[in-house]
């Protein structure tokens, strides 16, 4: 491609492993150029050069002298290698990279099974088989008065209008299947027509800041016929729920565009989950979708500039029926698509779902149910009471702004022990380790504190094998060079401990604060729910020993996967269920964290390291 000047105005990028190429414009990054071939690489501060997440090998080719982030990020060695931040870097020639695994946004391990009730399927969109009479010279009824009265009449129903699309094409559909077909009737509308006995399709979606898990589920006997989850490709524009809210308060065109992501991702989803069961996605006529607050008002089109501002309210918190191609989704033209009612700014609907598919919120209690994420909802349920918090928990367990953090990817430290100062790790797929993922940090700061490398106030000690200043900063070597194939040891930085010393502070003061609003104590809670990704490949007595969770004997703890995602699917094949998400959402009290008595001081007590309990902000050991 050639500018007007002569000169060349856009470059080839090939991208290995993946074997995806692309044009990249000379004013392009060479993160924007991979955004837009379509290759996930993570860009958690969203291009600012700070989070060092989007680090690429340049194989081939001349690309733009490094930028002073760049020269913090990587050693003079390094560099020379090819090593730079995609996000900083721009072509100068035709390219050739290599995309490190760490790097990447897929070949992610997606949570998508989770605990479920059975319920029968009571559904609020039903198919039923029809044969019609032909028209003739004595019947010569409109084609619709027609349907609408043999249906009505056959099935004892009382539907009345007929969705437009519908309309258009009812004519030519019913002579073309010979007069046969099956009516789908939502309420008391016609929204479709099917050839006749076609299977009729649900979609559950659970819609995460990080992760999207879809369900297609066979609306007939409420059974899951197939499960997928992707990487949320939002994460693109921001790693968490409030850079990408930045985002959009920094340049307003952008709500569309994040927005057109969400959407083309589910439709990418719906089609790999019809392709995998031999269905069309046109035989989808119903759906429920679950979210955060953010993320429910980022997919629907509302506004978020007010959720991130004090008091952090939602525009919307009941439940909406929204049809699927207002809402881009390609699914048949008639179909609705249902939202779950939201609690508050920072207690959405995934929440609501959670609470719904454990049934806790129904129980004497009183029960703890955590959902942990880079935000998360702790509810606390006595007595039919729920109360609710969202803690600012961060990125952390999932890897971000840990120096060798990554997420639950192939070749990521998922478990480790430290026994007679060996370290002994487990990677996912048994790959060699190229970084750690949450499970594994969360490990590692316990076994760090158990074998006293670290102290109760989470400082590093510095005369202990394995501890080193490196780059004016402590950090204790997990694996070194010598003992895998990555460009640097992998290490647990003194600033990592203090990001995730935040990060089980903001929980276990969640969880305290609400205890403290029930006049409830610890030894009370009769059993602690634990949903979601982190929340169910962690070690539970792991989580204990840092002080993240209460200190409960381990059989009043149940990790229960991914709950929102099987709440969707209750609400998807029951109207009953529906009502009850309605119904919870609205007795949910929610607790703003930082108003509450003691916050401050309940925080940094919380920070500690250790079994403890807290008193009226005070720290109190536990054997
Ligand atoms: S450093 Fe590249 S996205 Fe953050």
């Amino acid at each position: 491609m050639k500018s007007e000047k002569g000169t060349v105005s856009a470059y080839t990028i090939d991208f290995e492993p993946v074997g995806r190429r692309g044009k990249c414009h000379k004013s392009e990054s060479l993160l924007a150029c991979a955004h837009y071939v379509g290759i996930g690489i993570n860009s958690i501060c969203g291009g600012t050069g700070v989070c060092h997440s989007c680090k690429v090998q340049v194989l081939r080719g001349n690309v733009s002298r490094p930028t002073s982030k760049e020269l913090e990020a990587f050693t003079p060695e390094e560099l020379a290698q090819g090593w730079r931040l995609a996000c900083q870097t721009y072509p100068l020639t035709d390219c050739k990279l290599s995309v490190p695994p760490e790097s990447m946004t897929t070949l992610q391990r997606i949570q998508v099974e989770g605990k479920e009730l059975r319920v029968e399927p009571e559904l609020p969109v039903r198919a039923y088989q029809s044969a019609f009479t032909m028209p003739s010279l004595s019947n010569p009824k409109a084609d619709t008065d027609r349907l609408i009265e043999e249906l009505n009449h056959k099935y004892h129903i009382h539907c009345n209008t007929i969705e437009i699309n519908v309309l258009r094409s009812l004519s030519l559909q019913l002579r073309s299947w010979d007069w046969r077909c099956q009516v789908i009737v939502r309420d008391d509308q016609v929204i479709g027509l099917n050839p006749w006995q076609t299977p009729l399709l649900g979609l559950a979606v659970d819609l995460g800041t990080t992760k999207v898990a879809a369900y297609l589920i066979d609306m007939n006997n409420g059974r899951t016929l197939a499960a997928k989850g992707i990487m949320n490709p939002q994460i693109s524009l921001g790693e968490d729920i409030i850079s990408r809210i930045t985002h959009i308060i920094k340049s307003p065109d952008k709500s569309l565009k994040i927005r057109k992501l969400i959407v083309e991702g589910i439709n990418d989803l719906i089609n790999s989950l019809c392709i995998e069961v031999g269905a069309n996605p046109e035989q989808i006529f119903d759906a429920v979708v679950v979210g955060n607050t953010a993320m429910h008002h980022l997919f629907v089109g509302l506004p978020v500039r007010q959720l991130a501002l004090s008091p952090f309210v939602p525009a919307v918190s009941r439940a909406l029926d929204v049809k699927a191609k207002d809402l881009g989704l390609c699914i048949a033209s008639g179909s609705y698509v249902h939202l779950l009612p939201n609690v508050a700014g920072f207690v959405g609907s995934d929440h609501v779902a959670m609470l719904l598919a454990t049934g806790v919120w129904q129980a004497k209690g009183p029960i703890v149910a955590i959902d942990i994420g880079t935000n998360t909802e702790v509810s606390l349920i006595r007595n039919g009471k729920i109360t609710a918090v969202s803690c600012a928990s961060g990125p952390a367990f999932e890897g971000g702004h840990i120096k060798d953090g990554m997420r639950a990817a192939t070749g990521a430290i998922e478990r480790l022990r430290i026994a007679d100062n060996k370290i002994q790790y487990q990677t996912i797929d048994k790959a060699p380790p190229i970084g750690i993922c949450g499970s594994g940090i969360l490990d590692t700061l316990c076994q760090l504190f158990l074998s006293g490398v670290i102290d109760a106030g989470g400082r590093i000690r510095e005369d202990c094998s394995r501890v080193r200043n490196y780059k004016r900063q402590r950090e204790f070597v997990l694996v070194g060079e010598e003992d895998h194939k990555k460009q640097s040891d992998i290490t647990i930085t003194q600033r990592d401990v203090r990001e995730l010393q935040l990060a089980k502070a903001a929980i276990r003061t969640g969880i305290q604060v609400l205890l403290e609003a029930n006049n409830c104590t610890e030894n009370q809670i009769r059993e602690v729910i634990i949903a979601g990704a982190f929340g169910t490949y962690i070690d539970v007595a792991s989580a204990l020993i840092i002080g993240m969770l209460p200190s409960l004997p381990l059989d009043r703890f149940r990790q229960v996967g991914n709950a929102a995602g099987m709440g969707a699917k209750l609400a998807l094949v029951s109207s009953t269920k529906r009502a009850e998400a309605q119904s919870l959402a609205a007795r949910i009290k929610y607790i703003e964290l930082g108003t509450a008595p003691n916050f401050n001081q309940t925080f940094i007590q919380t920070s500690y390291l250790g079994r403890y309990r807290i008193r009226e902000g005070k720290r109190e050991g536990v054997d």
